[in-house]
């Protein structure tokens, strides 16, 4: 049996963007009858929010998706990941940058090369904004998501 994909959502706090797109992947992933193909998580470059659920809004909009993200709990990136994981998936280019400082020759790809509507190389952080951010970044990572798992 062919060894799984082992894929890593990263963003600055690991409670608004990366949670969303490991929820939303993981979601792409079992309706395509794949799920013996992945292992899928999400971490923080920082580690303010470790130990805490994802935010209200991320779960509210993942929640009117049909998505459950609510069990997940924020933690920080370490050492390690950046060995074991074979796609490590960076949502902005701020947190690119921080990954690479960490691991030069870490596999990190910004989510938004997969984008088929591009129009910014950042999936915006949407914490210091109204709900309406989390919809937008819901429907970025949406799209992202389907294009990431063809390609996988
Ligand atoms: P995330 O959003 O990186 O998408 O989880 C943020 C969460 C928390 C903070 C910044 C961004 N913060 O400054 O605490």
């Amino acid at each position: 049996m062919p060894a799984s994909i082992k894929v890593l959502f990263v963003c600055l706090g690991n409670i608004c963007r990366s949670p969303l797109a490991e929820g939303i992947f993981s979601n792409l992933v079992s309706q395509a009858g794949r799920d013996a193909d992945f292992v899928i998580d999400s971490c923080g470059t920082g580690s303010w929010h470790a130990g805490s659920p994802p935010h209200h809004d991320s779960v509210q909009v993942a929640r009117a998706h049909n998505i459950s993200i609510e069990h997940q709990r924020a933690r920080q990136i370490n050492l390690k990941d950046l060995n074991d994981f074979d796609v490590i998936i960076a949502m902005d280019r701020s947190n690119l940058d921080d990954l690479l400082a960490l691991a030069p020759d870490a596999p990190v790809k910004l989510l938004r090369e997969f984008d088929p509507l591009p129009d910014s190389p950042d999936v915006p952080d949407p914490y210091y904004g109204g709900p309406d951010g989390f919809q937008e970044v819901f429907d970025i990572v949406y799209r992202c998501c389907e294009s990431l798992l063809e390609e996988l």
